[in-house]
């Protein structure tokens, strides 16, 4: 039988109109959520995500302002605009958006931001936060991604999940998640020995290596629930997942497809962390 499909736009698009009433009372109270966005550099790619952040902020009433510095920027240009976003209460998140150029160093730039306006959660204080299960911004995709497991109804505790992909920001938070949800967790990576051997134990398996099409037919035990968190783009200018998608939703129980699976959640957990971001700030 073929998978069930996630829909992770309409998810998103739910998430985001429950945050309008929150928005607008917040407003009320003088503090309309305002994020700024940074992106440094010409990656296509990154160039879109923003857009898209800054479209979701314009459709659910948070105020979003944009940072544009060029590739060869210093690390002191960029600094300097986070010093002054910090100190600004109009902003209460703020994103650096990754990658960054090579000759910037991502963890000292990133330890700059305030970890109260750290929408990303990409701050070592809210990825210790995550580490010893206390409260803190959660990154976007991971917590888009329990939410998308949460919405599919697929069970936990105590079924193995596999996420294929150790990033910072996706992978390594993903594990936290899931094990504070009680799975049996495993992370794979490029050096994992026979990883088709690892994805075929998996009840949940993520795919987050950025590889098109890493995951196929046979690396998928029948039935698993796959969530494809990769965007990859095609020589024909399409967009494909890190799941060979056509395959594998013949096995699968259940599928995020590319697009329209995990990318519009990351968005939603950002207004949504951007909202909570303004909340505390008013105590
Ligand atoms: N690059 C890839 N994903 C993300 C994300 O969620 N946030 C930021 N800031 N950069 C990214």
């Amino acid at each position: 039988m073929a998978a069930t499909i996630i829909d992770g736009k309409s998810l998103a698009a739910t998430l985001r109109a429950s945050q309008k009433s929150a928005i607008e009372s917040l407003a009320a109270r003088g503090a309309r959520p305002g994020l700024a966005a940074i992106l440094t550099g010409n990656d296509p790619a990154s160039r879109i995500y923003v857009r898209n952040k800054a479209r979701a902020c314009e459709d659910t009433g948070v105020r979003s302002e944009f940072h544009e510095f060029p590739e060869g920027t210093s690390e002191s240009s960029l600094l300097e605009c986070i010093g002054r976003l910090n100190a600004d209460r109009a902003v209460h998140g703020i994103l650096v958006q990754l990658p960054l150029p090579p000759h910037l160093d991502a963890n000292r730039i990133l330890a700059a931001v305030s970890p109260a306006k750290d929408v990303d959660g990409f701050h070592a204080v809210n990825l210790g936060a995550l580490l010893q299960g206390r409260a803190g911004f959660v990154p976007g995709t991971p917590a888009g991604v329990m939410r998308l497991l949460e919405h599919a109804g697929v069970a936990l505790a105590g079924k193995n999940a596999t996420i294929v992909g150790r990033s910072t920001i996706v992978g390594k938070p993903l594990a936290l998640l899931l094990l504070q949800k009680d799975a049996t967790v495993t992370i794979c990576h490029s050096k994992t020995a026979d990883l088709a051997a690892v994805t075929r134990q998996a009840d949940i398996l993520v795919a987050a290596a950025g590889h098109a099409k890493l995951i196929t037919a046979e690396m998928v035990k029948p039935g698993a629930c796959v969530i494809d968190v990769g965007v990859n783009r095609m020589p024909d200018g399409k967009l494909s997942g890190d799941v060979d998608f056509a395959a594998v939703k013949r096995i699968a129980g259940s599928i995020t497809p590319v697009p329209g699976g995990v990318g519009p959640m990351t968005v939603a957990m950002m207004i949504v962390n951007t909202v909570r971001a303004a909340e505390l700030s008013l105590g």
